[in-house]
């Protein structure tokens, strides 16, 4: 680059020199204006793969452009021209989020929601520590939440309900403490919900539809540390010796409902037995029932219906 100019100097100092000049300064200016910020490259590679292209999309989103703060859904701070937010939702996206989101260093807002993205939250988000706000509702995302999300300290809100999340609620989570918002809702997340920090201030609504969750917030207890099934709910108090509040809940649980079905069968056997006594009672009456009978029909003389509840008194 610093050889050019020299170059041009000598051709300037030739013929006519001034529009050469002119030229190569125009050349110079532009080239060095139209590379695009780094954020803007990061962004064109996010566009790749959102599979954009495909749906006709994002035409604006071009590479000749010096940055991408005129993009459609992209805005910057001034006067760095950093991407500040990515507010793409309801755009059919059908590809994956590209980790080159990691580059964005400046993010602040991050809309996807409402889209058809699959693959995984890309862990290089954890690279994006100005996150104030995650909208990915309503994609088809696979896989975990990024343990590193518990980096991004100024997370307020994140929003990843309707995906086809899995596994463990990271701890992490509970150390955001500028969250204000979660939702996790209808996915496939499993496990015991840390009661770790922040993640004891949501509610049941933050969870509804994980049906392997368990925990405090959702009030539903979680099974044996080892994990057995779930099936074998009677056996748990037999086995208990609780060690956190939340097992305890769930033996207690489990124990009461033991106490309602013993009960019930003991009261079944009782019955049984009350039957088995009116049997054999009935039985015995039919072998002595006729003395029983003259018997009565000597005391009661208009009696012929009467024994039978007098004797039921026996
Ligand atoms: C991009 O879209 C095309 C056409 O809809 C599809 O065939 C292809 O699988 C998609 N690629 C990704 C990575 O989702
Ligand atoms: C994370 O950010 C740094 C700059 O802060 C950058 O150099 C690096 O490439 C980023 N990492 C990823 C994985 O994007
Ligand atoms: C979370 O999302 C689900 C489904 O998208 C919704 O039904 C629920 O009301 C939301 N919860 C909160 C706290 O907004």
């Amino acid at each position: 680059m610093a050889a050019n100019p020299g170059s041009g100097t000598k051709k300037l100092s030739g013929g006519n020199g001034g529009a050469a000049a002119l030229l190569l300064f125009l050349l110079l200016c532009c080239t060095a204006s139209m590379a695009l910020t780094p954020d803007g490259e990061a962004l064109l590679e996010l566009k790749v793969a959102f599979n954009a292209t495909a749906g006709q999309r994002l035409g604006s989103w071009r590479a000749a452009d010096p940055n991408p703060c005129g993009w459609e859904g992209v805005s910057c701070s001034f006067p760095d021209l950093r991407v500040q937010s990515i507010n793409l939702p309801y755009m059919q996206f059908g590809g994956i989020i590209s980790p080159s989101i990691g580059r964005l260093t400046k993010l602040q807002r991050l809309a996807l929601h409402q889209n058809s993205l699959h693959g995984p939250i890309p862990a290089e988000i954890r690279n994006c520590t100005e996150l104030r706000a995650i909208y990915l509702r309503a994609n088809y995302l696979q896989g975990g939440i990024p343990p590193g999300i518990g980096d991004l300290t100024h997370l307020t809100i994140l929003d990843l309900s309707s995906n086809l999340l899995r596994g463990a609620i990271p701890a992490t989570i509970g150390s955001l403490t500028h969250l204000r918002f979660l939702n996790l809702s209808t996915n496939f997340f499993s496990g015991e919900i840390p009661n770790v920090g922040v993640l004891g201030t949501f509610k049941s609504s933050s969870y509804v539809g994980n049906l392997e969750l368990c925990g405090l917030p959702i009030q539903k207890g979680c099974r044996g540390t080892l994990g057995f099934p779930a099936v074998l709910p009677h056996s748990d108090p037999l086995s208990s010796s609780g060690v956190s509040p939340i097992t305890n809940n769930n033996k207690t649980s489990h124990f009461l409902n033991g106490v309602v079905i013993g009960s019930m069968s003991t009261m079944a056997v009782a019955l049984v037995a009350v039957l088995g006594f009116l049997w054999v009672c009935l039985l015995s009456r039919k072998k002595t029932g006729v003395n029983y009978e003259k018997m009565d029909k000597q005391t009661l003389p208009d009696g012929n219906e009467k024994p039978t509840p007098t004797m039921s008194l026996d």
